[in-house]
């Protein structure tokens, strides 16, 4: 049995617990959160019998083979390198971190210790998207020409999932100086990996356009300068030579939390829907082609992150997706903000 403390007890907390509750070899057994209290009232809630007021503490006590990162996005870098430091392979939220710089100096940090890093870029758990890999790495579609990606939120506009105005969990998420990339940080992150991954391809140059909004008097709430981007788009080249467009939005009203994507090739097309809780794969193919025909294709469920990294916890092989793909997504979403910052396209090395 692999036992895994849980650092950060926000509203990605709950997801961590259902995740690992459904294994029978890893379990959640700590948890630990700076908020005075919290990581308390979240033990006392979920049965979980240790609480720590930090990492350091947690550390101190040291009672778990590796740890669940789900601390704010600008925390990842300090707390996973403690966490490394200590010895304790991590799964760590995404993005990795706010830059390649800090991403990739976690990479080398883990892979130098030789411990297991992963990333929860969660929709990697669609079974639709693993089935429309396949399809492409097996030539269903023939070659890829076209990519389409989106990622449509509406927090900004919906009260759904509560009110940003005054909800610190959604206002770190809009300031940069509180460590957040706006939406191309938070979700922008998570549609490139489930574009790239799907098209089994990767970005060679880029132009982006991110876009802040006006939503509160003097762009600001308290200590929180809104200044983060609300909404990205962004035309890419892959290698393979296919033009892609990928967008994200926190003003998609109407959508919660859904994905698409459609890989458009020579000989076929496939598309991925999903809204995190149930995914669908479409395909058009063979005489589907000519008719602009498409049918709903059944997909098996898929291993999940979570199994992913108990896997490698007892096998000791790191699994994926890694510390070094995600610093890979990280690196996209720099050169987008220099692209957007300069107004010209960016190639990637
Ligand atoms: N994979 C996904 O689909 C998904 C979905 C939502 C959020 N996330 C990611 O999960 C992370 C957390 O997001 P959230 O929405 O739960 O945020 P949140 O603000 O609700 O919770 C973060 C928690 O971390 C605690 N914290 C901050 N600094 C800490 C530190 N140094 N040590 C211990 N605890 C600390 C805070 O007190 C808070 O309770 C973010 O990186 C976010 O991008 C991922």
């Amino acid at each position: 049995m692999k036992n895994l403390l849980l650092l950060g007890t926000g509203t990605i907390a709950g997801m961590h617990l259902a995740e690992f509750g459904a294994l029978h070899d890893c379990r959640i057994v700590a948890c630990a959160d700076s908020l005075p209290g919290r990581a308390d009232a979240f033990a006392e809630k979920n049965g979980l019998l240790n609480a720590f007021e930090s990492l350091d503490d947690a550390i101190r006590w040291g009672d778990f083979d590796a740890a669940i990162n789900a601390t704010p996005d600008g925390v990842h870098r300090i707390t996973t390198l403690q966490l490394i430091d200590a010895n304790k392979p991590v799964f760590c939220e995404k993005p990795l971190a706010p830059s390649f710089g800090d991403a990739i100096e976690m990479t080398d940090a883990a892979e130098k210790a030789g411990l297991v890093n992963m990333v929860n870029f969660t929709y990697r758990n669609s079974p639709a998207l693993q089935m429309a890999r396949q399809m492409v790495i097996g030539g269903a579609i023939g070659t890829l020409r076209h990519v389409e990606a989106a990622y449509r939120q509406s927090w900004l506009v919906s009260k759904a999932w509560g009110d940003w105005r005054t909800e610190p969990g959604w206002l770190w998420r809009l300031s940069r100086a509180h460590g957040s990339n706006g939406v191309l940080g938070d979700v922008g992150v998570h549609i490139l990996d489930f574009a790239c991954y799907g098209a089994n391809d990767e970005v060679a140059s880029l132009r982006a356009d991110l876009v802040t909004f006006p939503k509160a008097e003097g762009d600001r709430v308290g200590d929180y300068a809104l200044d983060a981007n609300d909404s990205f788009s962004m035309t890419a080249r892959l290698k393979g030579g296919a033009l892609a467009t990928i967008l994200a939005t926190r003003y998609a009203t109407g959508h919660a939390n859904d994905l698409s994507l459609a890989l458009h090739g020579t000989q076929g097309a496939v598309k991925v829907e999903t809204d995190g809780r149930s995914s669908q794969l479409f395909v058009s193919s063979g005489k589907g082609v000519d008719a602009h025909r498409w049918r709903r294709k059944n997909v098996p469920p898929t291993r999940r992150n979570a199994r992913a990294f108990a896997d490698a916890l007892i096998s000791g092989v790191n699994g994926e997706p890694s510390f070094r793909r995600a610093a890979e997504m990280q690196r996209i979403i720099d050169a987008a903000i220099v692209s957007a910052e300069s107004d010209r396209t960016v190639v990637l090395a």
